[in-house]
């Protein structure tokens, strides 16, 4: 009776609870009170009460008593949240859908997750498997309160494993054995698009999954399509990948932040031109002031090809990093700049940055209009005071473990941070045209058939 289920939990949750639940609720927060003034008492007169997650974040986020971000925004997760997570997440197996394992692995099953893993979108693999050994997995979809698709099609078609007709025609097949897609009409199912193309990985996203969570770096598409494929509203912006090696802390870390009195150069750009207009203008600038902006010709490959190591000691050799907007308007190099402890500059006017309910990201980052790159954008930089950048480094030093894919017992990470915005878009209750419920709880499609009932495949969308 698997909808029927679903629908009869507890409709209106702590408004119908029997007299034992109240009684064993009132005695919990009794419990509660008294627990947590002893707590707070023997440890940190101060510090807020909180669950044994929350107060970790206060110590990892927090630095104690004197946080320059206290009243500014980073009090995390009470302010943002709430102090508890109550998910269950449930993560689609390759062997249960047909078409899953395409879109995983290309169609001859060849392409490795760990290739898959790498770069800049290794996000696509890292969050499934993180979500894998969550403990808020759960292995039965009646209870799940959100359903999560693995899909690597960004690593999988840049080798050749599908080509765009093919990504269309699977994503459409699997989402076609998926009845609890249909119930809630994909509202409860996530799906990552680790790359400035976002969903538009999956040409048919527009019918299929505009009512999904998306998890995504990407807030805009504009250069190249009409539509943006990102939705504030129910959309997650999620921080690209950064390598392992450089967010490693401290001493294991391959490549480490220098003093900023010993930078060489007031500001940097590493990348590629890409012809793009912003990218261009920076190039040129670095040429007419050589000792202020760095921006060395970054090759591909050849002998001058700049290694990954190489890469890092440039970026680490000036105050400032500047973030221009590229093929799309995410850039990694924002998010590296807050390991190799430069304070990033954006020059992309429509980034998303992820997390803003908890981030000022004015604290840690400057965002200048990309139609004023010039020598004013240089003067304004050199203006600012020696102390301004050593406290906006500071604060970056304080945030920059939400950039890092980590296990969400980690007490702070990327992984941590996107459960909670996962929380928030937990519902109750799902519909879709193609849903009707009756009076006794029953949902049904159209032909009033019970929910246990649908056949695969469902009719889409
Ligand atoms: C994607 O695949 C579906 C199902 O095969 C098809 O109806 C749709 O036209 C395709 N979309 C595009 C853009 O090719
Ligand atoms: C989603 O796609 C369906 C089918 O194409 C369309 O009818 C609906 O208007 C779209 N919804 C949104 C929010 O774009
Ligand atoms: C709910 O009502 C419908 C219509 O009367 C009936 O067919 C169905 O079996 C009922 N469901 C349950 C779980 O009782």
């Amino acid at each position: 009776m698997g909808g029927l289920n679903r629908a009869s939990r507890s409709a209106l949750g702590p408004l119908q609870c029997g007299r034992v639940q109240q009684i064993g609720a009132l005695l919990l927060v009794v419990l509660t009170f008294f627990v947590t003034r002893i707590v707070d008492r023997a440890f940190s007169p101060s510090a807020p009460s909180s669950t044994s997650y929350s107060s970790h974040l206060h110590s990892a986020l927090d630095e104690r008593h004197r946080d320059p971000f206290a009243g500014g925004g980073l009090a995390w997760p009470d302010r943002a949240y709430g102090s508890r997570l109550s998910l269950k997440i449930y993560v689609y197996d390759d062997r249960e859908i047909d078409g899953l394992r395409e879109l995983m692995r290309g169609r001859d099953g060849t392409i490795s997750p760990d290739s898959c893993v790498k770069g800049q979108w290794g996000t696509q693999v890292k969050i499934h498997q993180f979500l894998l050994q969550s403990k808020f997995r759960t292995m039965n979809k009646e209870e799940a309160d959100l359903f999560f698709v693995p899909t690597y099609v960004k690593c999988v078609r840049m080798n050749g494993g599908l080509n765009d007709k093919e990504i269309n025609q699977t994503f459409v097949k699997v989402l076609s054995q998926m009845p609890y897609f249909r119930l809630s009409g994909g509202r409860d199912h996530i799906f990552v698009f680790p790359s400035g193309a976002g969903a538009h990985l999956f040409r048919s996203w527009p019918v299929f999954l505009n009512r999904s969570i998306i998890l995504t770096p990407e807030g805009d598409r504009t250069d190249k399509r009409d539509t943006s494929a990102f939705n504030t509203w129910k959309d997650i912006i999620i921080p690209g990948n950064v390598d392992d090696g450089v967010t490693a802390f401290h001493s294991s870390a391959v490549v480490q932040p220098i003093p900023l009195s010993k930078r060489k150069y007031l500001a940097n750009f590493l990348g590629r031109a890409q012809g793009k207009t912003g990218r261009l203008q920076l190039v040129e600038l670095a040429k007419q002031y050589p000792d202020k902006l760095e921006s060395p010709e970054l090759k591909l490959s050849g002998p001058n090809k700049l290694g990954r190591i190489d890469y890092f000691h440039h970026l680490r050799n000036a105050k400032f990093c500047l973030a221009p907007r590229g093929e799309s308007s995410w850039t990694l190099r924002f998010y590296e700049a807050f390991f190799m402890e430069c304070v990033p500059v954006i020059l992309s006017d429509q980034v998303e940055l992820p997390f803003q309910n908890i981030i000022d990201y004015s604290r840690i980052s400057i965002k200048w209009p990309s139609t004023r790159i010039g020598i004013e954008l240089l003067e304004y930089l050199q203006s600012i005071p020696y102390e301004a950048i050593e406290e906006m480094l500071a604060n970056g030093r304080r945030v920059r473990c939400l950039w890092v894919y980590a296990s969400e017992t980690e007490p702070c990470s990327a992984m941590g941070a996107i459960l909670w915005e996962l929380q928030r878009k937990v519902r109750r209750f799902h519909q879709s045209t193609e849903t009707f419920w009756l009076h006794n709880g029953s949902i049904v499609n159209r032909q009033l058939e019970a929910f246990q009932k649908w056949r695969t495949p469902v009719q889409l969308p």
